[in-house]
C-alpha cells in the first residue's frame, strides 16, 4: 500500500514524500517586497516536505493584495527569493513558487507607493463585499477597474515573466493561484465576471483566463513545472458559485491535454468530494488535496493517500507550527498549536521559532 512517506515522481521532480506544505500568506517581505533571510530560514526549516507551496506572491504590482507579501517581478525579489530556493535545496527539499495575483481583492492604499499609484483591477467592476487590513486598518474594499481585452493579455505576459523569473531564482516549479477568489478565481465565478466578451459570458469563457495563463506558463516553464490550485465553489472573498460542478469540470477537461504537474485541490466542504474525484478522473497529473475537515487538515487525512484518493496531502496550519511536520506524522505527534496572532506580519515569532521534536 502507498503510503505518505513514500516517495512520488511529479512529473519528472522526484518528492521525497507525498505530504505538502499548502501556500500561507505570511506578509513579511522587506523593502521592495523582497523575501529576507527570515523567509530563507523559514522555509528551510519545512524543507522535509516533499513539497513546499510558497506563499502567495504577486506577479505583477497591482496583484499585490496583503501588506507585506513578496512579488516575482523585479530583480532584487528574484535575487531574495534565490537564497530561499538554496536553502531548501541545501536541505533536499522542493519548493514552487505560489502566483497569486489578487485581482479586485486589494486597496490602492496598499499600492500607493507604486508611481502613480495603482488601483486594484479585476474582470469585471464588481466590490467584494467586506473589507480589508491595510496599514490604516481595515478599509471597505474598492470597485476593481475592469480589465480590457488588451490588459488581459498583459496579465497573462506578468504570470509568464513571473513564471519564468521563479525559474530563475531556482523554484522547481509555480502553483497558479486560482482559488479563494482572486483574480484566476474571479474570472471563473459568475458572480464577479460579468463580461461578454471571450473572457466570459459563459461558462467556455469564464474558465477562458484559467486555461489561458496555464497554457502559457506551461509553454514558457514547462507542463512538468506548472500545478493549478482552484477552490470550487469556495465562497471566501465573496464569490458565488452556484453550479461549481459544471464550471470546474469544464475547465479541467481543458486543462488536461497541457498535461500540468498538478491540480492542488482545496475542498469548501465535505460535499465537494465527489466532484474532487470527478476531476482526479479527469485530470492526468498529480492531485494534491487540501481536504474539508473540522479543523486543521491532520494525521488522519493521511488516510486519503492510502485509498488512493489523492497523491499528495497539503497541510496548511499544521505546517505553519510545527516545521518538522512529517517527522511528527510519522511518530504520531506530539504537535506545536499555531498562534493565529502571528500569522500575517511581524517578527522571527510565530515564524520561524516553532522547535521541531527533539531527536
Ligand atoms: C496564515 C494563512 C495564510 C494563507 N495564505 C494562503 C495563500 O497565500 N494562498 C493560498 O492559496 N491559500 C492560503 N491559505 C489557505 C491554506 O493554504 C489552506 O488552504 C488552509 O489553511 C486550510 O488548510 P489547513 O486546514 O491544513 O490549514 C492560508 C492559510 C493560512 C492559515
Amino acid at each position: 500500500m502507498t503510503t505518505a512517506f513514500d516517495p512520488i515522481d511529479l512529473s519528472g521532480t522526484r518528492l521525497a514524500n507525498r505530504i505538502a506544505m499548502a501556500p500561507m500568506t505570511r506578509s513579511r517581505a522587506g523593502a521592495g517586497r523582497v523575501p529576507t533571510d527570515l523567509t530563507a530560514e523559514y522555509y528551510a526549516q519545512r524543507a522535509s516536505a516533499g513539497l513546499i507551496i510558497t506563499e502567495g506572491v504577486q506577479p505583477s504590482p497591482v496583484g499585490q493584495g496583503y501588506p507585506g507579501t513578496p512579488g516575482l517581478h523585479s530583480e532584487e525579489q528574484v535575487a531574495g527569493w534565490r537564497k530561499v530556493t538554496e536553502a531548501v535545496h541545501d536541505r533536499g527539499g522542493t519548493i514552487f513558487a505560489q502566483l497569486m495575483h489578487a485581482g479586485r481583492i486589494g486597496h490602492p492604499d496598499l499600492l500607493a507607493d507604486h508611481p502613480g499609484g495603482l488601483r486594484p483591477v479585476g474582470p469585471s467592476p464588481v466590490t467584494a463585499a467586506g473589507q480589508l487590513y491595510t496599514p490604516d486598518g481595515m478599509k471597505d474594499f474598492v470597485t476593481p477597474r475592469e480589465l480590457t481585452g488588451a490588459e488581459v493579455r498583459a496579465t497573462i505576459e506578468d504570470f509568464v515573466t513571473a513564471a519564468r523569473n521563479a525559474v530563475d531564482a531556482g523554484f522547481d516549479g509555480v502553483e497558479l493561484h486560482g482559488a479563494n477568489g482572486y483574480l484566476i478565481h474571479q474570472f471563473l465565478a459568475p458572480n464577479t465576471n460579468l463580461r461578454t466578451d471571450e473572457w466570459g459570458g459563459s461558462v467556455e469563457g469564464r474558465i477562458r483566463f484559467a486555461v489561458e495563463v496555464a497554457r502559457a506558463v506551461a509553454a514558457e516553464i514547462g507542463p512538468g513545472r506548472t500545478g493549478l490550485r482552484i477552490s470550487p465553489g469556495n465562497p471566501f472573498n465573496d464569490i458565488d458559485e452556484p453550479e461549481p460542478d459544471e464550471t470546474y469540470t469544464a475547465l479541467v477537461t481543458a486543462l488536461e491535454p497541457l498535461g500540468l504537474a498538478y491540480l492542488h485541490v482545496l475542498e469548501g466542504s465535505p460535499a465537494s468530494r465527489g466532484l474532487t474525484l470527478e476531476l482526479r478522473k479527469r485530470f492526468g497529473g498529480a492531485l494534491v488535496l487540501n481536504p474539508a475537515t473540522e479543523g486543521p487538515t491532520s494525521a488522519e487525512d493521511l488516510a486519503l493517500i492510502e485509498d488512493g484518493t489523492a497523491d499528495l496531502v497539503a497541510f496548511g496550519a499544521l505546517f505553519l507550527a510545527n516545521p518538522d511536520l512529517p517527522a511528527r506524522l510519522r511518530a504520531n505527534g506530539p504537535y506545536n498549536t499555531p498562534d493565529t496572532a502571528t500569522f500575517y506580519g511581524g517578527d522571527h515569532r510565530g515564524y520561524t521559532d516553532y522547535p521541531a521534536l527533539a531527536v
